[in-house]
């Protein structure tokens, strides 16, 4: 398996780092068979396979729970997990209570946290504990109320430059590496330049040093509209909602079960049944 440090040098070898969410077993097991530079257990999670509005109402349990999964099926890769709503916000001895548990009873290698201000203090405690930590900026959904929807951050000249300051923040703070989420392609690659951590994309242009997607929009599978910086490789929706009609339609029709899928007995034992 990949240690954190191995990104670095990934970086400095110019070598693109990838990236991507799985939350169950079974797409843990093919990500890391495909060869996945990175696996995130993200709390996208709460929006992707648990239904709920935003990734607010995620919980550690919620974390927990799909992050072990993660790690039965990707025992071999370099795995990060999110550290959900509030769950770095309300004291540091429960900050670190919490990440503990994300990487003890996990077995994942890493925590990823949103935003910065006081988040630069976190991202130095657990680094300082021996808690690998990714930072994670732009756009950051866990903020989404107070930033008023999902858009596109760091457009302006003041917020650009804030946003260069804070990634300067989370390096030193000891992050292994950056995510930058929804900036400008100018902003990835200013950021990019400025950090000797590795800087992953997603929506934030092709120069960063890493990219990351949602696994579920990358093959289309239960999502409708795709974000404008997702690229759909397959389309399971597609594939999926012609298997299940087609299973409807043969057990209708009365083809479905045929005979290679049925039991049957010797004739002599059949016989024996009715006397
Ligand atoms: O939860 C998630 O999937 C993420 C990525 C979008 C970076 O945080
Ligand atoms: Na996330």
């Amino acid at each position: 398996m990949k240690q954190s440090t191995d990104f670095l040098k990934m970086k400095q070898n110019e070598e693109k780092i990838t990236m991507i969410t799985a939350y169950d077993y079974p797409t843990a097991k093919l990500v890391e068979h495909a060869e996945v530079d990175m696996i995130l257990v993200g709390d996208s999670l709460g929006m992707v396979v648990l239904g709920y509005e935003s990734t607010v109402a995620v919980t550690l349990e919620d974390m927990i729970h799909h992050a072990k999964a993660v790690k039965r099926g990707a025992p071999n890769t370099f795995t990060v997990v999110d550290m959900p709503f509030m769950s770095y916000h309300i004291s540091k001895e429960e900050t670190m209570h919490n990440a503990r548990r994300l990487i003890q009873e996990t077995g994942a290698q890493a925590v990823k946290v949103e935003g910065s201000g006081e988040v630069i203090d976190v991202i130095k405690f657990l680094t300082n504990a021996g808690i690998p930590v990714v930072a994670h900026l732009g756009l950051t959904p866990q903020m989404v109320g107070v930033l008023g929807g999902y858009k596109v951050q760091g457009k302006t000249t003041e917020a650009a430059q804030k946003l260069v300051e804070d990634a300067k923040a989370c390096q030193e703070a000891g992050a292994m590496a950056l995510v930058l989420e929804c900036i400008p392609r100018q902003v990835g690659k200013i950021v990019q330049e400025t950090l000797t951590i590795p800087t992953i994309g997603i929506g934030a242009g092709v120069d960063c040093d890493g990219q990351v997607l949602v696994f579920h929009d990358l093959v289309r599978y239960g999502v409708d509209r795709l974000p404008k910086f997702v690229q759909a490789y397959a389309d399971i929706n597609e594939s999926i909602t012609t298997a299940v009609k087609q299973y409807v339609s043969e057990v209708k029709e009365r083809k479905f079960p045929s005979e290679k899928h049925t039991f049957t007995m010797k004739e002599e034992e059949l016989t024996g049944l009715y006397g």
